[in-house]
């Protein structure tokens, strides 16, 4: 494509080092989306033939056919994704096909290029996060009600009902909607017509192109438009948190479906056996959820340190923009689809939960708060009356509501036989009507909102 001032070919290791084609063959349809919007230009505004137009139109319709059936070629030759689709179109039109690159770089083709199919991704990961989030809203909903531990440093703190705790991920989740919404829209403005870095001296019509592609508006200043990778770091920075979320979630399957917990058993379909161990039913799409989160965050780290201290406007550095950006989309594509399977089909044990918080003296914050509304103590002495009630409850074996009240008035006369209205789990848990609090009807409430954000998104 320079072959004018060059006399000689590049060495081997220079072609393999410079060539993006390997991986930036994955943009093909936003590549020739790109070339058909600015050809279709480029004739509207007289600056190329309409009948060169018309055939450099139909060449990259012939183009796609072709990558649609065998995809673009691996050669290494034609560098990229812009060179091979010039090529071909060459191969179907002849010397035509030159003229398609009259008013633009291929450093503002690869931005619009990229920008597309990052603006679809989104797309996609939306779709898969709103799958995920209905797939927390139903089992919220059957478990609305359903008592488990609340924990606080993994302690048994305080029950709360599964119900609250699914809702919990199904917040962070709209939190992460909200940034690749925003970064959608933030990214959605044009490059192509910035050329190499200065503009063009030929009346061309960003606005068309822009309009043409979907975008808002043409980006206002050329220099920014072929060196900004902000949109691909949006991207990341989206998933990396996304993919943080995934991994806290996944962290609980692996620890809930393990014998000490006994909280969850993942079906079949979401567990791996041992080749030695014949009980072992093991959670490793929860653990590798959990592990790709950490490869997420390096791509997110790699684009980071590329683009860090680039002078404007473009650097061949920018090439190694587009492999973290579609590993991490790979990532979390597999990481949304296991966590979506595994929420709808496993069974929570919901009895062995009940247990487990029934256990665990998760009911003294309600004795305490008993003593301060009650019995008029201050917070802190009531705090230092329960404690002395937990240590006797456990000297005895018993859970709090099964102290016998002579051993409760034995510790502070001020306790009376109504403490017992608060000590059970449930009632513990349909006390906390505060907003956004664990209480069935809260929950519910909570669910419900979550439902008509949803169908207004
Ligand atoms: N393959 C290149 C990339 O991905 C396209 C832009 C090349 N521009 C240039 N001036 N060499 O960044």
């Amino acid at each position: 494509m320079w072959g004018g001032r060059f006399a000689e070919g590049p060495s081997s290791v220079m072609r393999e080092i410079n060539a993006s084609i390997p991986f930036d063959k994955r943009m093909w349809r936003q590549d020739i989306a790109a070339s058909k919007a600015h050809a279709a230009m480029l004739g509207a505004q007289g600056i190329v033939a309409a009948e060169d137009v018309a055939a450099i139109l139909d060449g990259l319709d012939a183009v796609a056919a072709d990558y649609e059936r065998d995809g673009p070629a691996n050669d290494l030759a034609l560098e990229d994704i812009h060179m091979q689709s010039e090529a071909r179109l060459a191969e179907k039109i002849g010397p035509g096909a030159g003229r398609l690159h009259t008013a633009r770089s291929r450093n503002d083709q690869v931005a619009t290029d990229f920008r597309l199919w990052t603006r679809d991704a989104i797309d996609e990961v939306l779709a898969a996060l709103y799958a995920l989030q209905d797939a927390l809203l139903a089992r919220a909903d059957q478990h609305a009600a359903d008592v488990m531990p609340g924990f606080t440093h993994l302690q048994s703190a305080q029950p709360v009902t599964l119900g609250h705790h699914l809702m919990a991920y199904h917040a962070m989740l709209a939190r992460d909607v909200s940034r690749f919404a925003d970064a959608r829209a933030r990214m959605n403005e044009c490059p192509l017509g910035s050329a190499a870095l200065a503009g063009t001296g030929f009346p061309i019509d960003r606005e068309a192109t822009a309009k043409a592609l979907g975008f808002d508006r043409p980006m206002g200043n050329s220099l920014d438009g072929v060196s900004d990778r902000d949109f691909a770091l949006d991207y990341l920075t989206a998933a990396t948190q996304c993919a943080l979320h995934l991994s806290r979630l996944a962290e609980e399957f692996v620890l809930w479906a393990s014998q000490p917990f006994g909280f969850v058993a993942l079906s079949d379909q979401w567990s791996t056996g041992s080749s030695i161990m014949p009980q072992k039913r093991n959670p490793d799409a929860a653990e590798l959820v959990r592990g790709h989160a950490g490869r997420i965050m390096g791509c997110m780290t790699a684009l980071m340190v590329t683009m860090k201290g680039l002078p404007l406007a473009y650097s061949k550095d920018m090439q190694d923009d587009k492999p973290p950006v579609f590993e991490a989309h790979d990532l979390i594509g597999l990481c949304l689809a296991a966590m979506t399977g595994m929420v709808e089909s496993a069974t929570f044990r919901t009895e062995r939960m009940r247990a487990v918080a029934d256990a665990g003296f998760a009911t003294a914050t309600d004795l305490a708060d008993w003593l301060v509304r009650e019995a008029g103590l201050p917070f802190r002495e009531a705090h230092h009356v329960t404690g002395r009630v937990v240590a006797r409850a456990e000297a005895l074996g018993v859970k709090l509501e099964a102290m016998p009240i002579e051993e409760l008035t034995a510790i502070d006369a001020r306790i009376t036989p109504a403490v017992f209205d608060v000590l059970s789990i449930d009632a513990s848990v349909a006390s906390r009507r505060s907003f956004g609090g664990t209480a069935p009807e809260r929950v519910r409430e909570a669910i419900a909102r979550a439902r008509r954000a949803g169908e207004k998104a």
